[in-house]
């Protein structure tokens, strides 16, 4: 598939912005600058991250993009990566805890999310990376974006209010493939049998007691991720099961790859 020239929704950018002013929520090696260390380090597990798809020759749209190693990674593979995430001009979907001061939250919200931009700029500089980035909600994907092969959602849906939302507003490129990775839920009782309802269920994360917490919506397993894609159109083809470091820690997690039905 063609990629799209001109200017069309995608972010422009003439400086590479300082390493002071940047924040990586991935680990990785960046030539002239070193290592540079994130929340998450996904070196040498990113193929089961995204499921074991193939990427090659593959016009992708990498909904979250953060600071871009899924993006660049895929790139590296073949791929040619639209990146999409949020700005400091598009808020976080925080959960709206009537207790709490909201506008607060999403001012440092916002300034946090323009250094992880940053960060994307500086990692597409520092790798001679041809990747292009569209800024927005998830919920208005632009149709001027054009058709994709492929669309990932890397760790998305666990922080947006609508995940099915998410999910129809890519399918509008109409990707054959879906990926979506998310944090398994850590059983607490192993020794409990799961029910098939429980397989089935999303969990509502926020808890209005305590108003915690603000960025995450939901706790996925396979099947209700499966579900939703299912409503959106797609027919999962397999889950994939993987560990990856978080803080230095070894967090369980699953991708589901779904192809359109
Ligand atoms: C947890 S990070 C995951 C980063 C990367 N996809 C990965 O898998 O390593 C979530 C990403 O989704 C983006 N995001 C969260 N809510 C969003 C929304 N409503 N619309 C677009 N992007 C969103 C965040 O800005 C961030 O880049």
């Amino acid at each position: 598939m063609r990629a799209i020239d001109g200017e069309g929704p995608y972010a422009r950018r003439a400086d590479v912005p300082a390493l002071a002013d940047c924040y990586f929520y991935h680990t990785m090696d960046l030539a002239q600058h070193g290592l540079v260390a994130g929340e998450w380090d996904l070196r040498g597990r990113i193929h089961a991250y995204l499921g074991h798809e193939p990427v090659a020759g593959k016009r992708v749209l990498e909904v979250g993009t953060a600071s871009g190693f899924v993006c660049f990674e895929m790139e590296r593979d073949g791929a040619e990566v639209v990146a999409y995430d949020l700005s400091s001009a598009t808020p976080w979907d925080v959960v709206p805890y009537a207790a709490l001061n909201v506008c607060e939250i999403l001012a440092d919200r916002a300034a946090h999310i323009a250094r992880m931009n940053n960060a994307w700029w500086l990692a597409r500089d520092a790798f001679g990376s041809a990747a292009r980035v569209v800024y927005g909600s998830v919920y208005d994907i632009p149709a001027t974006i054009g058709e994709v092969d492929l669309c990932t959602f890397g760790a998305v849906l666990l922080h947006v209010r609508d995940p099915l939302g998410a999910l129809q507003s890519a399918a509008k490129l109409r990707p054959r493939t879906i990926i979506v990775t998310e944090l398994a839920r850590r059983r607490r009782f192993p020794l409990l049998p799961e029910r098939p309802s429980q397989r089935r269920s999303a969990l509502f994360v926020p808890n209005g007691a305590t108003s915690e917490p603000v960025e995450t919506w939901w706790s996925f397993t396979p099947d209700s991720i499966a579900n939703l894609l299912a409503i959106a159109g797609y027919r999962t083809t397999r889950v994939v099961r993987h560990a990856q470091q978080y803080r230095g820690r070894t967090l369980p997690m699953f991708t589901v790859v779904a192809d359109r039905a």
